[in-house]
């Protein structure tokens, strides 16, 4: 059974909770979304989800995990038996992401080399789909594999398996060490010279000036706090896995304000350097908006065609642009397969190392599906499912069951006891009244809507196999895996706070 994983530092921890949180959510995702969800008026919702359950519900899955010193399932099995396949789901979810995000991670290590010579041409869009990933006409098509796509993808594993068997302080904290200091210097480089160019200053306007006809748009609502719960990287049991490593005198509250502080701070300048370099290339076409702004595009259409009309240095600027990419995506992908490796170790009570070759050897398979030429469909479409009902519903339910059947209290009072500013009734509010009532009624007339128009325009089957068919298939198996006996022994039990 594993023994006495613990972060080395505060600094460590800290590190490695804001590794986590920014990734590929803050950089890839987080702008499109903006741009698809009323521009600035996007910032409304996303600030209103950042403070009632963004930041509520990581003091929430710190003080849990610290409390509980184990991963999700066992953590909500403590909490109450029968909540044990709630933290199946979040490992499942965790492990679905896993596979499809270490894609994105590997295409951006090829972008980074693309980049040196400008490999896209004038058409970076036909070059995305058609020459580098051979793009198929649907998700059941899978075409061939890219060898070149499986080669990134299988460094990516590797990456992620040289952290994961070190473990916590000689693998994960080492390498969040190594990635995040670069990881800001290359940002705020890219923010710069971004900033600096002719028409940033339009781009700034998408990224700041509201829509406000989208406010009352449920999907705007879900999307924002889709958006928090991804980026922050709650609802999916890492932050309680990560957590669950701290030494016991943690100032829990701090470190959680500290680290969505941070994330969301990096989403804006984020932003800001990708509106930037978007109202540079509207310039460039004399007022005319790119065409590619959309999900992936963004990143492998758009970027790139920016970076082949840099006035100067563009080898460079394309390379620093998607090391950012890559770096903040594998400090989260390392923190993603983290959850899986944990709750199997404490389920099984099987040797860390072993469990971590096994699994990075099964997942790392099943992720050869989005080298195929039907990888970005399927991506598209699992994405959007595992994001509006697996992260979202799960982040409700949490609330619901900790706020409403368990002493919630308690938890406010252990994360009070080892934290210097202290968090009062406002925080009982957030949880149990105002989280679950904008995620639920929001969540539910989006998913009024996702039952009238197909998502993404892909036919019923596709939504019933890749969407709801995946989601309740990772419910089914959530159950199953409750109902196995604990062979890690029933040890671990509830820190009481007060010997916190
Ligand atoms: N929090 C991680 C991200 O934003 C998963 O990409």
């Amino acid at each position: 059974m594993e023994k006495k994983q613990q972060w080395g530092s505060r600094l460590g921890f800290i590190l490695a909770a804001v590794g986590s949180a920014i990734g590929l959510g803050n950089i890839w995702r987080f702008p499109y979304m903006v741009y698809e969800n009323g521009g600035g008026a996007f910032l409304i919702p996303y600030f209103v989800a950042l403070l009632t359950a963004g930041i509520p519900i990581m003091i929430m899955e710190f003080s849990l995990g610290h409390k509980s010193r184990a991963g999700a399932p066992r953590t909500f099995s403590l909490l109450n038996k029968k909540w044990e396949w709630l933290g199946w789901w979040q490992t499942g979810i965790s492990a679905v992401i896993a596979v499809y995000y270490v894609a994105i991670i590997g295409w951006s290590f090829s972008y980074m080399f693309f980049s040196l010579n400008g490999a896209w041409g004038d058409e970076p869009a036909s070059f995305f789909l058609n020459d580098f990933l051979r793009l198929t006409s649907g998700p059941f098509k899978m075409g061939t594999v890219q060898f070149g796509i499986l080669f990134t993808i299988v460094i990516a594993w590797t990456l992620n398996f040289l952290a994961s068997y070190g473990g916590v302080q000689k693998g994960l904290e080492r390498a969040n060490k190594l990635l995040m200091p670069v990881l800001i210097v290359v940002l705020l480089i890219v923010v710069v010279r971004a900033l600096s160019l002719p028409g940033a200053v339009h781009g700034l306007e998408i990224l700041f000036k509201p829509d406000f006809s989208q406010i009352m748009n449920p999907s705007v609502w879900v999307a924002a706090y889709g958006q928090i719960f991804f980026s922050l990287s709650i609802a999916f049991a890492i932050m309680i896995t990560y957590s669950s490593y701290l030494p016991k005198k943690s100032d829990i509250i701090n470190n959680a304000f500290m680290t969505a502080f941070l994330n969301c701070g990096f989403s804006i300048l984020a932003g800001i350097a990708i509106f930037s370099i978007i109202g540079y290339l509207q310039h460039q076409a004399g007022g005319s908006l790119p065409d590619n702004m959309a999900g992936v595009f963004l990143a492998f259409v758009t970027l790139p065609s920016a970076v082949t009309q840099l006035p100067a240095l563009n080898g460079l600027i394309g390379v620093l642009l998607f090391m950012t990419l890559s770096f903040a995506g594998l400090s989260s992908f390392i923190s993603i397969n983290e959850v899986v490796v944990r709750s199997i170790v404490d389920k099984f009570g099987a040797n860390r190392r072993k469990v971590s070759v096994w699994y990075n050897l099964i997942a790392g398979t099943i992720s050869i599906v989005f080298a195929t030429g039907a990888g970005l469909h399927i991506l598209d479409i699992v994405d959007h499912y595992i994001n509006s009902y697996g992260i979202v519903f799960s982040g409700l339910i949490q609330v619901v069951l900790v706020g409403w059947f368990y002493d919630l209290k308690s938890v406010r009072d252990h994360a009070n006891l080892t934290s210097d500013f202290k968090v009062g009734a406002w925080w009982d509010l957030m949880i149990r009244f105002v989280t679950p009532a904008v995620l639920g009624v929001n969540s539910i007339l989006n998913l009024i809507t996702d039952l009238r128009v197909n998502y993404g325009g892909y036919s019923t089957l596709v939504q019933i196999v890749l969407g709801w068919g995946l989601i309740a298939v990772l419910i089914i198996a959530a159950v199953a895996a409750a109902r196995f006996k604990w062979q890690g022994g029933d040890t671990a039990s509830l820190t009481q706070s007060n010997e916190a």
